[in-house]
């Protein structure tokens, strides 16, 4: 009776992982490159995290990159092809001017724009660079996807074609703009604010909030209007001697699908996407941390009252920030009876040294805040550390200084997961109030413990989801069939200007019209009284 009941119940076992081993050598190894040419470090782990798992998964897969990825797999092969020096400097000038000067708008937007075209303008560079060409001139090399990182790039579209393969996109935020446009996603909606606008999960937009997401949409359309030229010009730069490859506009209409890292069930804004967009929000963060070395863990262990994680990121350095600034973090920080444990570049020029402060240069910042004694992240609030703070529930400071930071920064205010102070203007009485704020309210902790339920319940993990989505782009050879609509049609099609301006000459013709009959009418009832009055006029003249 138990042989049959068991061997009962081991059969249909058997039958499954037969056919789901099966079904697993179904996509064979494929060849996949990557290409991952903004030259941004948390940029870089994002795109390394996807094209890691599908390594782990036994593709073959190579990357380039401008500079050596931190997140990495052994049978990955790496193609790096680095900034000169000169360029280094020139954005380090770029990102200083934008941390040392206080919030003068115009020079905040000229260090901005110089640094955004150098980084624009470099990627360009990296794919003329003979270590990338070789790749396609090399007739050996066949690629059966290319996942391309994105950053103001998109004339890369062409490197589909290039490598006569699909091509998917990785980008290392939420859904915005400018991937929107070559996806066929809905983009001005008036109830999903962009980027930088913060609204409370639920809670609608009001006005003042609805008009500054028109106008910032906006601007950033006609941003990316001005720069679809520039990228013209990238595109006949790279491929206009290719009579293989199509146009530019014609090249865009071909992305098979967007990995974006945002998980907006959770994080919000809840909108609609079309099912190329395939979120992959956290694909970063380990699921199960690694061991701290052996320094951190010991000083982690010493913290009675807990510990604060401190990080301004990976683009900027101490030497960015003027140093009363850094004077009045120190003082602030070597106050507290927590442990500290800072991100500093320079082991020669500390900011000064105390029992409860420990620098590192690089962190393994995920672990370190996966870690229990960890209470507070003091961070400049860019997209991937708040992403990670967010998974393991630690409460955040935000110190934002450009880009996208002021506008996650809001976020998290608006969702009660931290608090924010301007790094320009900071001082060390508010810094030391926000922190005994943050530490002595529980309600940011437990607030964060719901936001981390909701964020890890999902009906595939984000490495699950890559994996699948990029097998699904390899067994179709391209995902055409679930591509928008709008990526195929035209300006005046896609507002349905056309269809307006139809029913605006045809209730003009019906104005008209009526305007006829009116007339029409009218003279006739004039006519009428006409015909008593003049006979009364008369009557009066006489
Ligand atoms: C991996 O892909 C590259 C590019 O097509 C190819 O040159 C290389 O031989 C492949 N390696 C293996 C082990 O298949
Ligand atoms: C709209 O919401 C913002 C953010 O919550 C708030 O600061 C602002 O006062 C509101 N404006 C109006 C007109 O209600
Ligand atoms: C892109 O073009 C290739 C042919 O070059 C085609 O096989 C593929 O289906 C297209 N992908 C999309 C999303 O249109």
């Amino acid at each position: 009776m138990t042989t049959t009941a068991s061997s009962g119940s081991v059969l249909p076992l058997l039958l499954a992982l037969i056919t789901l081993s099966v079904h697993l050598s179904g996509t064979d190894s494929a060849n996949i490159l990557g290409v991952f040419t903004s030259h941004s470090p948390s940029h870089l782990i994002v795109h390394m995290s996807v094209v890691k798992t599908l390594a782990e998964q036994g593709h073959n897969v190579t990357v380039v990159s401008s500079m050596q990825p931190k997140v990495t797999h052994k049978s990955i092969k790496h193609i790096v092809i680095p900034l000169s020096e000169d360029e280094e400097r020139l954005l380090h000038a770029g990102m200083s001017g934008i941390a040392k000067r206080k919030p003068s708008f115009w020079s905040t937007i000229r260090s901005m724009f110089s640094s955004l075209i150098l980084l624009i303008d470099k990627q360009v560079e990296v794919l003329e660079d003979e270590r990338f060409t070789q790749l396609y001139e090399n007739k050996d090399n066949k690629f059966d996807v290319v996942i391309v990182g994105y950053f103001f790039n998109t004339y890369q579209v062409g490197l589909g074609a290039k490598f006569n393969c699909p091509i998917i996109m990785s980008w290392s935020g939420p859904p915005m703009e400018m991937v929107d446009g070559f996806m066929g996603n809905p983009r001005l909606i008036s109830s999903v604010p962009n980027m930088n606008v913060a609204v409370k999960s639920g809670k609608p937009m009001n006005f003042t909030q609805r008009l500054m997401n028109l106008l910032s949409t906006n601007a950033m359309r006609v941003l990316s209007t001005v720069l679809d030229y520039r990228f013209d010009g990238f595109y006949r730069r790279l491929f206009g001697s290719d009579k293989n490859i199509p146009s530019y506009a014609e090249a865009k209409k071909n992305v098979s699908l967007l990995f974006c890292n945002s998980h907006a069930i959770s994080e919000g804004p809840i909108r609609p996407n079309v099912p190329g967009i395939v979120e992959i929000g956290g694909i970063q963060i380990k699921e199960k941390p690694d061991a701290l070395p052996q320094d951190i863990e010991e000083f982690l262990a010493k913290a009675k009252h807990g510990a604060i994680l401190f990080s301004l990121g990976s683009n900027l350095k101490g030497e960015h920030i003027q140093p009363e600034i850094i004077t009045k973090i120190f003082n602030a920080l070597s106050s507290l009876k927590q442990h500290v444990i800072w991100k500093w570049e320079d082991p020669k020029h500390l900011p000064g040294t105390a029992s409860n402060i420990m620098y590192k240069k690089w962190l393994p910042q995920d672990d370190i805040l996966a870690h229990k004694k960890i209470k507070l992240f003091i961070t400049h609030a860019g997209k991937g550390g708040v992403a990670e703070a967010q998974y393991h529930g630690v409460p955040m400071l935000a110190l934002p200084v450009f880009a996208d930071q002021p506008g996650n920064a809001d976020k998290l205010v608006e969702s009660g997961y931290g608090l924010r102070v301007d790094l320009l203007t900071l001082e060390e009485d508010e810094l030391k109030a926000a922190i005994k704020q943050i530490l002595g309210n529980p309600s940011y902790a437990e607030k964060l413990q719901r936001f981390s339920k909701l964020y890890r319940d999902r009906p595939m993990t984000a490495r699950q989801s890559v994996v699948y989505w990029t097998d699904y782009v390899l067994r179709h050879h391209g995902a055409p069939h679930i591509q928008s609509p709008l990526v195929h049609m035209s300006f005046v099609a896609s507002n349905n200007l056309d269809v307006y301006a139809l029913i605006a000459a045809v209730l003009y013709v019906v104005y008209l019209v009526l305007k006829i009959v009116f007339k029409f009418v009218g003279r006739k009832l004039c006519g009428k009284s006409k015909a008593k009055g003049p006979q009364k006029k008369k009557v009066k003249k006489q």
